[in-house]
């Protein structure tokens, strides 16, 4: 759809103009895992994204309407709940933020499409949240930074979706930027741009289509096997506060010999902070070889050690591992399903993709959709 058909069907069911709001979905290059340990991450944002289109009503209640679900749900800026809807609890759960931190709400109509592929790890959650965060300040007038639009999305995930994510998605979709990776200090809140020159090559995505049920389960109990970690150096260590702030030989001391698989979470990300530092400056040197060698190292770390990867994203990483033409590849997101990130050179794409989903046809009967990224930029009123 069209921004033009979007505001038409927006006015189809609500008989008034909207205000029109994009916020993108995201690819992240490398550091997974990092965020909520207080790393660094190196997400973008891409072309692909949620619209909202958005207008005040004159009563206190909340009409929302999904394109995509052809759905619909009412609510009350006075009593936000959770709904059975998952889609609308997105919304409602960014509402309730607003809500939460003092802002006066004014009733509103939404209504929400979106082209980012759902459930493929390309954080359409956060598209939704972010795209309705900036709506709801833009009607309502509301004083509040960018950083803090991302905030309360990640607080409404953590509320209403029951994901205890870290800031990684809702970051990319505020403060996105064409053509540039952003790293980000998730424990300084720090940020670089840094710009994504791919001479030749592309990032290809390529869609396993399966989402495990384990996805969100798993995700929470990582999040606690590393606070664990974190907890048992604390007690020697007073001034280790995340993942971040400590190093291999503390983990070999203080978590290894308390449990084995803790210490193998703990571990892994302790070392992806730092492949996140040097793939940076591959990126900044021009050198592809290295940062897709550093990808593969990352999928290996979330396959073995994290074990948040799965059978179909394990399979397309080995296929590509050894061609020439693909420099790295990785499972991309929380993992359990979803994308592999790759980088591929763009002459071979067409030929590798072909021959991958025959592969992968044959292999667990499912259809592999491939992405060829194009970068985008952060979340705007348009
Ligand atoms: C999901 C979460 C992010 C991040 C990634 C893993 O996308 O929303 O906060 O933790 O998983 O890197």
């Amino acid at each position: 759809m069209t921004a033009e058909s979007i505001k038409k069907s927006f006015i189809d069911i609500f008989q008034t103009e909207p205000v029109l709001v994009k916020s993108p979905g995201r690819i992240n290059i490398i550091g997974e895992h990092t965020d909520y340990n207080g790393g660094l991450v190196m997400p973008a944002a891409i072309d692909k994204g949620v619209y909202v289109a958005i207008s005040k009503r004159n009563d206190q209640e909340i009409h929302l309407y999904a394109e995509s679900f052809q759905s619909t749900c009412i609510s009350s800026v006075a009593a936000i709940k959770k709904t059975e809807l998952s889609w609308a609890n997105y919304i409602l759960g960014v509402a309730n933020e607003f809500v939460q931190r003092g802002h006066q709400l004014s009733g509103f109509n939404l209504y929400i499409y979106g082209n980012v592929p759902l459930g493929a790890g390309l954080s359409s959650s956060a598209a939704v949240e972010c795209a309705t965060a900036l709506a709801l300040q833009y009607i309502n007038g509301l004083s509040v930074s960018k950083m803090e639009l991302a905030w309360l999305s990640q607080k409404a995930e953590h509320t209403f979706a029951g994901v205890n994510c870290g800031i990684m998605d809702q970051f990319a979709a505020v403060f996105g930027k064409k053509d540039h990776a952003m790293m980000l200090d998730c424990r300084s809140m720090e940020y670089e741009y840094i710009p994504l020159k791919l001479e030749g090559y592309k990032f290809v995505l390529l869609n396993t289509n399966v989402k495990h049920s384990l996805s969100d389960s798993a995700y929470n109990e990582r999040r606690e096997q590393c606070n664990k970690g974190v907890s048992w150096i604390k007690s020697h260590h007073p001034e280790v506060h995340y993942l971040r702030d400590a190093d291999l030989a503390m983990l070999e001391e203080h978590v290894k010999p308390k449990d084995e698989n803790v210490y193998l979470k703990c571990k892994y990300v302790v070392n992806e902070i730092e492949r996140v530092k040097k793939a940076a400056q591959a990126l900044k040197n021009g050198d592809l070889k290295e940062l897709g060698a550093l990808m593969f190292q990352t999928h290996e770390g979330l396959s073995k050690d994290y074990e948040v990867s799965c059978k179909e994203l394990d399979f397309l990483v080995n296929q590509v591992k050894g061609l020439a033409y693909v420099l790295g590849a990785r499972m991309m997101g929380g993992g359990f399903g979803g994308c592999t990130i790759n980088v591929v050179k763009e002459q071979e794409i067409d030929a590798l993709v072909d021959k991958l989903s025959s592969l992968y046809l044959n292999e667990f009967g499912l259809k592999l959709d491939a992405y060829i990224v194009e970068t985008g930029i952060g979340a705007e009123v348009i």
